[in-house]
């Protein structure tokens, strides 16, 4: 009778040498689990490390946003132990009212995938109701085929930080209202300064002028009646008349630097005309204006000082800094405007000098020009003279003709 072959007869035969390679190549897949293995370990002690020790709080949610897995920075900052949120607490129940709302929006949008992640400035309440400003970043974790899974959370506590910007704010606004009332203040003061010198000019003139031009007729009186052989006398009296006519016209300046006639009665245009020619008389700095028109002039009270004043401040710095041998000036007025440009040719203002804190006529100036919605400019080069432009916005009334003078 024969035998069926048994089933391990059928199998091929294995060779000793082959069971041997076999057996090496398993060896060397086991060591290559090993070694993966311990690196796997490796990463997992690697990422505890910084999960734990980050000082950001970090969180990890299910998709019912219940808490999973927290950091011990999380616990701190929200004054809970981790077994009273594992499982228990959730992203609503720390998150503050008024802040619920948007969060759930942006969570939404990630279950839905049509945000993977985002970066969101939240409030927060801690176990004793105290609120926090936070940062958070949020990611979405999915799985291979981009089902969402559960969210990541980094939160950075920015309470103080929001604190310091809030009293920044206050102080910022605080700043804004002082400066505001500062400027208010300075141009009253400027309007009750310029009040104040017309009103000294008018008394000035009218009692000190009055006065003097009583006594200078007088002493024409006494000249008169005096007996020819009096030569001493006559004389004496000559000098008295000259000393009043000069004392008078030292008080028309007086009164005219104090607050022109001019500017009230004639305008603006015969205002400057007039600063000019003293300024060349003065200085001896020769010195042109030309002056146009388009058929109006400033009528614009306030307007009109503020560019008489600048004017002023501009030709007292060419005299006392500049050491210019040349002034031209130009002052034109039109289109609700009024420019005024001062040019010389003396060492030119510095950008040091231009913008010091310590350039009171300067800030002046600025201050005039920011009062009245003006814009100006100024620029200099060195020993190339200065240039002063300055616009403000001001009202027209008609006149008659063109002017253009020199001196
Ligand atoms: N036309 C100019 N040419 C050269 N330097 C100038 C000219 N105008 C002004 N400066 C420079 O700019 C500085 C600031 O001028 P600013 O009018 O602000 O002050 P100040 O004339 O020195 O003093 P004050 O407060 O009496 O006006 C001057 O000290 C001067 O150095
Ligand atoms: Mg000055």
């Amino acid at each position: 009778m024969t035998r069926e072959p048994a089933d391990s007869d059928k199998r091929p035969s294995i060779t000793n040498s082959e069971l041997l390679r076999l057996n090496a190549a398993m060896r060397e897949e086991i060591e290559q689990l090993k070694l993966s293995n311990k690196e796997l370990l490796l990463n997992d002690t690697y990422y505890r490390s910084i999960f734990e020790n980050s000082l950001y709080s970090i969180v990890v949610t299910g998709k019912d946003l219940k808490f999973v897995k927290v950091n011990s920075a999380f616990c701190k900052l929200f004054e809970y132990e981790e077994d009273e949120l594992i499982g228990k607490m959730g992203v609503g129940d720390v998150t503050y009212q008024d802040d619920i709302e948007k969060s759930i929006v942006l969570l939404g949008k990630m279950i839905r995938g049509e945000l993977d992640s985002f970066i969101m400035d939240k409030k927060y309440v801690t176990k004793s109701g105290k609120i926090i400003d936070a940062l958070i970043f949020v990611r979405g974790i999915y799985d291979e085929s981009g089902q969402h899974l559960s969210f990541t959370a980094s939160i950075l506590d920015i309470t103080e930080r929001k604190k310091m910007e809030r009293a920044l704010c206050v102080s910022e606004r605080h700043l804004k209202h002082t400066l505001e009332t500062v400027r208010r203040l300075s141009s009253h003061m400027e309007t009750v300064r310029e009040n104040e010198r017309k009103r000294i000019a008018r008394e000035i003139h009218d009692e000190l002028g009055q006065i003097m031009t009583a006594l200078r007729f007088d002493l024409y009186w006494f000249k008169d009646r005096l007996p020819d052989a009096s030569t001493d006398l006559l004389a004496k009296i000559e000098t008295m008349i000259a000393q009043i006519s000069s004392a008078i016209r030292s008080v028309q300046r007086i009164c005219s630097e104090l607050r022109p006639q001019m500017l009230d009665n004639l305008g603006l245009a015969e205002a400057v005309d007039w600063q000019v020619k003293e300024f060349s008389k003065m200085t001896g700095i020769p010195s042109t204006l030309e002056v146009r028109h388009t058929r109006s002039d400033c009528s614009g009270r306030e307007c009109a000082t503020a560019i008489f004043r600048i004017f002023q401040e501009v030709l007292t710095n060419i005299a006392r800094h500049s050491g210019a041998s040349q002034v031209t000036a130009r002052l034109v007025h039109g289109n609700n405007r009024c420019l005024i440009e001062v040019t010389d040719n003396g060492s030119g203002i510095t950008t040091a000098q231009l913008t010091s804190d310590k350039s009171y006529g300067i800030i002046g100036i600025r201050e005039r020009v920011r009062m009245c919605n003006g814009d100006m400019e100024i620029t200099g080069e060195d020993m190339n003279g200065t240039k002063f432009r300055v616009s403000i916005p001001c009202s027209e009334r008609e006149v008659t003709g063109y002017e253009n003078s020199g001196c």
